[in-house]
């Protein structure tokens, strides 16, 4: 016979094994050590870059509207899109490509609009280009949202000396043929450009070259990008994808001498094929979930690996390793151009956004920029616009949230993580960053990459006192929350309270999903 055990037999059965009670198994707590006293490298603002390429939506109705626009626009640009930008203080913008620079030639966009040329964009859909966007409407952008220029040369389809007179125009003050042709286009004061990259991609779209092809035309190249009066150019050659380590090598033993900057791409697909389905933006389920963000975290061991080369040609750590493609790529939005790269953006976005930056933090003595793809309609988007909407993704919020590390002082982190698990695969659930500001604030950046239960960090603060704790947290009711022009709110940045501060430090809850950011005082 069953017989139904008694309430009271109950009760004192839970107490005896409480884990048989209701709520799934904690999780064991992730530790956390923060050496507060330990800091000496500074989380370079470039970190925490863009990427504008003429692809798609991104300048074209991203950006640039025209001057003749009902949107309301300053010179053309967008003054929604200014604005919004301005709010995540972008250090650095990296244009015209991508690919498209390997095919771009900037005499066509200079000059008055209606005389032009066009050009197809050969790589983006095939559409015709009308070069309405040029060097002078780009620098107004970087201008208006108060960032700094990286302009991208064409290698693979221009000549050296074009790419010479481009540096010419763009920075000399002499009285010089590019430098009248720029004032006679209208801008007298030569501007600064920074941050100059030699080719994109030179071993696919750029010219599909060998290592040792490209490092003879890395050093051809770069000896007429001139630093004229009043401007120093940070060099940046052309590196690796992934784990091609030989390009890495190569460059690094024939060219390290020549260059302040290598670079390095690396997107995360939940797919990871680029013959097929990637899989979708917002249509999937946890295994999706799951290996986007695994894909995500190999960021780690590419720029452990790629530094690890470059530690032995430049011990000094002088050249920088610059991420200047990185990211979440799906499956195109159903229905849309599939040579225009526009996805829509989720909590998981906002997750492969905050591991990816944590990583860049604690790889800062080698990590000097970052550029994530890209800005506005395109791949990981900070915004997305349809004609005169726009909203902010939740990538956009964790750029927000994270501002605090910009030019930070990088504090050493040791994380020993529990487990997310799904099926027979696990990664670490939570990964984090710290920094402290000039004013002396310590800010700890903490990403829960498991979708179905909060994770417990135990955090060691040594070295300082947390004294009073604020915070703020991203995440969404499901893994596709997401914001849409219906409800361009639906995920944003709320108060985070799940804290106490302890004798050692602090411990917090960070919810399923989310991203978190932490203030000690
Ligand atoms: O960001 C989109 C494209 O990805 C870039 O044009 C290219 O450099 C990379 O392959």
């Amino acid at each position: 016979m069953n017989a139904k055990p008694s309430v009271l037999a109950l009760i004192s059965l839970c107490a005896a094994f409480p884990i048989l009670a209701a709520d799934p198994p904690a999780a064991a707590a992730s530790k956390l050590v923060i050496h507060a006293d330990e800091g000496k490298i500074t989380i370079s603002k470039n970190i925490y870059g863009q990427f504008s390429e003429h692809l798609g939506r991104c300048i074209y109705g991203g950006i640039w509207v025209g001057e003749d626009s009902k949107i309301p626009n300053t010179r053309g640009i967008r003054n929604d899109v200014v604005a919004a930008l301005k709010g995540i203080k972008v250090p650095v913008l990296r244009w015209p490509g991508g690919c498209f620079a390997d095919e771009y030639h900037w005499r066509d966009g200079i000059g008055p609009r209606a005389q032009r040329p066009k050009m197809i964009n050969t790589h983006w859909g095939g559409v015709t280009e009308d070069n309405a966007f040029g060097t002078h409407e780009f620098m107004d952008f970087c201008e208006q949202i108060g960032a700094e220029p990286c302009i991208c040369g064409n290698v693979g389809s221009g000549t050296v000396q074009e790419m010479m007179e481009w540096v010419e125009y763009m920075t000399s003050d002499a009285d010089s043929p590019m430098a009248n042709l720029r004032r006679k286009n209208g801008r007298d004061q030569p501007w600064k450009v920074p941050y100059f990259a030699v080719g994109n991609e030179s071993w696919g779209c750029g010219g599909n070259m060998r290592p040792e092809f490209y490092a003879d035309n890395f050093k051809r190249y770069n000896t007429f990008v001139k630093n004229y009066r009043g401007n120093r150019i940070y060099r940046v050659a052309c590196g690796a994808s992934d784990s091609n380590y030989n390009w890495t090598e190569v460059l690094m033993s024939n060219a390290a001498r020549q260059m302040n900057g290598l670079s390095l791409h690396y997107y995360s697909l939940p797919i990871q094929t680029w013959n097929g389905s990637k899989g979708s933006a917002t249509d999937f389920k946890e295994d999706q979930w799951f290996s986007t963000l695994s894909h995500s975290l190999r960021m780690e061991e590419f720029v452990t690996k790629h530094s690890a080369i470059m530690d032995q040609y430049d011990p000094q750590k002088r050249v920088g390793l610059i991420v200047d493609e990185w990211g979440a790529w799906y499956d195109v939005e159903p229905g849309t151009n599939p040579g225009f790269l526009f996805q829509q953006n989720t909590v998981r976005d906002a997750l492969v956004a905050g591991a990816n930056l944590n990583i860049f933090n604690n790889h800062a003595e080698r990590v000097k920029m970052a550029n994530i793809a890209q800005m506005i309609n395109v791949l990981q988007s900070m915004i997305l616009t349809d004609q005169e909407k726009m909203l902010l993704t939740p990538t956009y919020h964790v750029f927000e949230m994270y501002t605090v590390h910009q030019e930070a002082t990088l504090l050493p982190s040791e994380m020993q993580s529990a487990d997310y698990t799904f099926g027979s695969q696990k990664i670490p659930a939570v990964n984090a960053s710290a920094s402290r500001d000039p004013a002396g604030k310590i800010h700890v950046s903490l990403c829960n990459l498991n979708p179905n239960a909060p994770a417990e960090v135990a955090c060691e603060l040594q070295g300082a006192t947390a004294k009073r704790l604020s915070g703020r947290v991203l995440t969404g009711t499901e893994m596709n929350a997401r914001n849409t022009f219906a409800q361009p709110d639906a995920v944003k940045p709320a108060a985070f309270t799940a804290f106490k501060t302890t004798a050692t430090g602090f411990t917090a809850t960070l919810p399923a999903k989310s991203v978190v950011v932490l203030e000690v005082e």
